[in-house]
């Protein structure tokens, strides 16, 4: 399939003000990208990280005030664009409706979150025939959490088979925005949507303690584990197994014979409200508030960080890669920002994608190990582990 040739165009931010918006349009400048047109509810915000942007205030880039939920709006702000870059959200209430505008705009999207309600929403459509291209996921995790493990087997030449184990967890802030995702991919919303818009409460994220054996998912093969000690993280951690649904691509994708995923918590406060979920009937944006001081708690007086390790053991050789950031929303603009300029590069097909399936794993792996706080380490053999951690 080809891609459709857009040239540089305009790139629209939606979300320009959030963590991940304002990070991605530096991202974009910093690219080359010069005519963005950053979008918010609040314009006073999006004018805001307009002016901060490198090369400050100039006719290339545009503030402009929209509402996702108003479809007029929305169509506006897409109008004009070669592609939108969605950093909006929450996705679950998002869905798919910022890619649908887009299209109905003659525009591509990348969203950086999306995920598998967007994914349900749009594969009814065919996106092949309006030649445009939408790339959901294209951010930090899921996304690069897909992506670097492609990266390791393509490496290691692993032909199929195998065992992966990944470990991904860190101390971080929570943005309203991400704990509300992390709360409605979980368990729903009780409160219901005030946009009126539905909540894709209905697909699943993952599923808690699962793990992949002998090509399928596996109920409560794992379990939870408070006071581990991991290599890579700096202090003993609580281990929660997920295995995602992009788990799961990813382990079809490589033909493994076994993957192993935990979440990593070094804070007791989110892991322990995480934990309690499904209890509390309390509303969405009350729940996420809570999730969001428990992230602050979890931080107070300690340096963040996020790591994500890959540990692959096949016949073909072992190997393990830990990328660690300071900053994961930083990290996952780089990877929306960089699924832009691949898409205005004409080198995504026409059609629906997930980032971590039609981005080229060498070349986003190289590119994105050189953003700023950004490291990421390749050791051979499996990892050491004191213990078999998490398995039963
Ligand atoms: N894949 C990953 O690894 C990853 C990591 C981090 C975040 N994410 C995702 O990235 C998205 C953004 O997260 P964030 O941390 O940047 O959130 P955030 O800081 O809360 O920012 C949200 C942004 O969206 C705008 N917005 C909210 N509702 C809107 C509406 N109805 N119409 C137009 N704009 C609206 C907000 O501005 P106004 O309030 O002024 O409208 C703001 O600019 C979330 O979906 C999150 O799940 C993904």
């Amino acid at each position: 399939m080809t891609g459709a040739r857009t040239g540089t165009g305009v790139v629209g931010v939606l979300g320009g003000s959030g963590v991940v918006g304002r990070a991605a349009a530096r991202a974009l400048r910093e690219l080359g990208v010069e005519r963005l047109r950053l979008g918010g509810r609040r314009l006073d915000a999006v004018a805001a990280v307009a002016a901060a942007l490198p090369g400050g205030t100039d006719r290339a880039s545009r503030a402009v005030a929209v509402d996702l939920d108003a479809a007029a709006s929305l169509a506006a702000f897409c109008a004009g664009c070669s592609v939108v870059l969605n950093c909006a959200g929450p996705s679950y209430r998002v869905r798919g409706r910022v890619a649908l505008a887009a299209l109905a705009a003659g525009a591509h999207c990348v969203d950086v979150a999306g995920d598998d309600p967007a994914y349900e929403q749009l594969r009814a459509v065919d996106v092949a025939g309006t030649g445009r291209s939408v790339v959901l996921s294209a951010g930090m995790l899921p996304g690069l959490s897909g992506l670097l493990p492609r990266w390791l087997a393509q490496r290691q030449q692993v032909g199929g088979g195998g065992r992966l184990t990944v470990w991904t967890g860190g101390l971080e802030r929570c943005s309203r925005t991400v704990a509300a995702d992390l709360l409605l991919s979980v368990g729903g919303d009780p409160s219901g949507d005030p946009s009126g818009h539905p909540t894709d409460a209905t697909v699943p994220f993952g599923e808690s303690l699962a793990a992949w054996r002998q090509g399928r998912r596996v109920s409560r093969a794992l379990r939870a584990q408070d006071g581990a000690e991991l290599p890579y993280f700096p202090t003993s951690v609580s281990l929660q197994p997920y295995l995602s649904t992009e788990a799961e691509r990813l382990a079809r994708a490589l033909g493994l014979d076994e993957l192993d995923w935990f979440n990593v918590f070094p804070g007791r406060r989110v892991r322990d409200l995480l934990a309690a979920l499904g209890t509390g009937r309390e509303p969405l944006a009350e729940a996420a508030e809570r999730l969001v001081r428990a992230a602050e708690l979890d931080l107070t007086g300690r340096r963040p960080y996020f790591r994500m390790v890959f540990a692959l053991d096949s016949p073909d050789g072992a190997a393990t890669a830990v990328l660690g950031t300071r900053d994961s929303y930083r990290l996952t603009a780089a990877v929306g920002a960089l699924a832009v300029t691949a898409t205005l590069a004409g080198t995504i097909p026409a059609g629906l994608h997930f980032a971590a399936e039609v981005l080229d794993p060498a070349e986003s792996v190289r590119r994105l190990a050189a953003t700023p706080g950004v490291t990421l380490d390749l050791s051979h053999g499996p990892v050491e582990l004191t213990s078999s951690v998490g398995a039963l």
